[in-house]
């Protein structure tokens, strides 16, 4: 299924001053010789100057295809690609403009950078092949190399730095000729778990001082909601889905996105007041009194009176003992048949009253034995809701 959801930047357009678009990507698709399907199927999407946009995905969507035809290393099949108002490929036309006048910086997921040269020879290189004046070299490089923290290092060796420090050269080499987009593909995968975080810092506070546009690529979720004004979630080489990270999170627009990215309960559940703009009233089944809100992308195929799925984020439930009796207004019984310990808290798997078995999250703190009878609260709005059909995910991950 395909859902196309406007991206928020265009509603923004029609209300306040509309943000300059940096790139515009439109109907782009392009299949390698020798594959039967398309490796990127009718992107479209826009990135505002000083936006970071972000392609998420998993492995072999298509997200590094759409970069390197963003960068002109690749010819897309059809589609347009524009520079704010200039037209860099229209393949109506055949017009495709050279990869070194497309004035990006690009970053990938290998460091890419020079082993035989020094730190500054590698950030100065894209200077020189474009003929500027060595007295004007200098000065740019130091001060990229100060941006990215990297200032003090300039004779090192390619070779003698960190991964990190590989990934900061290649940034500020990326950067140097200021260019109007930077493309990141990948650039932290090879990095250590804190590393990583230190760098998804560090490149949000150089972009907000540069206020340049971001393209990044990633299959990690938490990069992906943790860097972007937006994000693309792509399967198969088509865009399932883009807004701000919370609307991803919070609206899932198909099975797809709601099971990439984190964890959602599936309670089933009846509806007692449909609603086809908003939430929606649904009493969860197996439960006394426990009625909550949820919204959905399908609510036009819901009525009042359908059996639905109710798509509940775990952190939206509180385990508590039971203490006897019916599960109280707002709650739903169960019993604890396994209990995780996995540091931060513990993983239940729950056996809930006329519901499947769940996994739910508690404190570390005084722990239920396995065949504790508890109560669940679910929180009572903010949930998605779903026919029955969409019980699991419809596409699968290459
Ligand atoms: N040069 C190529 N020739 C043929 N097929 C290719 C080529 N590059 C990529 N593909 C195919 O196109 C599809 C999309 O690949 P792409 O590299 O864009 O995926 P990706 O989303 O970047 O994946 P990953 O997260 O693994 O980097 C895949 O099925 C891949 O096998
Ligand atoms: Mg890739």
């Amino acid at each position: 299924m395909q859902t196309t959801v406007e991206p928020e930047s265009v509603k923004a357009d029609a209300k306040a001053g509309a943000p300059k678009v940096a790139v515009r990507l439109e109907n782009l698709s392009k299949t390698y010789p020798g594959n039967e399907q398309k490796a990127v199927d009718g992107l479209s999407l826009e990135i505002a100057v000083g936006e970071v946009v972000t392609l998420l995905g998993p492995s072999g969507c298509g997200k590094s295809t759409t970069l390197r035809m963003v960068a002109g290393l690749e010819e897309p099949d059809e589609g347009s690609i524009y520079f704010g108002d200039e037209a860099v490929v229209l393949t109506d036309t055949g017009f495709s403009l050279p990869p070194e006048k497309r004035n990006i910086g690009m970053v990938f997921q290998s460091y890419a950078i020079w082993p035989h040269m020094t730190v500054e020879e590698n950030v100065a290189f894209p200077l020189k092949a474009r003929k500027f004046a060595s007295a004007e070299i200098k000065p740019r490089v130091e001060a990229i190399l100060e941006m990215v923290g990297m200032a003090g290092m300039e004779k090192r060796p390619g070779p003698l730095l960190s991964g990190g420090q590989q990934q900061r050269v290649a940034l500020a080499r990326a950067l140097v000729t200021e260019p109007r987009t930077l493309l990141l593909d990948e650039p932290f995968s090879n990095l250590d778990a804190r590393l990583r975080e230190q760098m998804r810092l560090e490149v949000k506070l150089l972009q907000k001082r540069l206020n340049i546009a971001i393209l990044f690529v990633t299959h990690d979720q938490v990069e992906a909601l943790s860097l972007s004004d937006r994000v693309a979630l792509m399967n198969a080489g088509v865009v399932q889905q883009q807004g701000s990270p919370s609307m991803i999170y919070e609206e899932p627009a198909n099975v797809f996105v709601r099971d990439f990215i984190g964890k959602t309960l599936l309670f089933k559940g009846r509806v007692e007041t449909a609603n086809p703009a908003g939430p929606m009233a649904i009493r969860v089944d197996g439960a006394p009194d426990c009625v909550v809100f949820g919204r959905s992308y399908h609510a036009e195929r819901i009525e009042a009176g359908n059996a639905v799925f109710i798509g509940i984020r775990p952190e939206d439930v509180e385990i508590l003992a039971a203490s006897g009796g019916e599960a109280p207004p707002g709650m739903i019984g169960g019993t604890v048949s396994t209990a995780l310990f996995i540091g931060e808290r513990f993983e239940y798997q729950v056996a809930v009253d006329d519901q499947s078995r769940m996994i739910v999250y508690g404190g570390r703190h005084d722990p239920f034995p396995e065949g504790a009878k508890v109560w669940l609260r679910l929180r009572a709005d903010g949930h998605s809701a779903w026919p029955l059909d969409q019980s699991t995910r419809e596409t699968t991950e290459q």
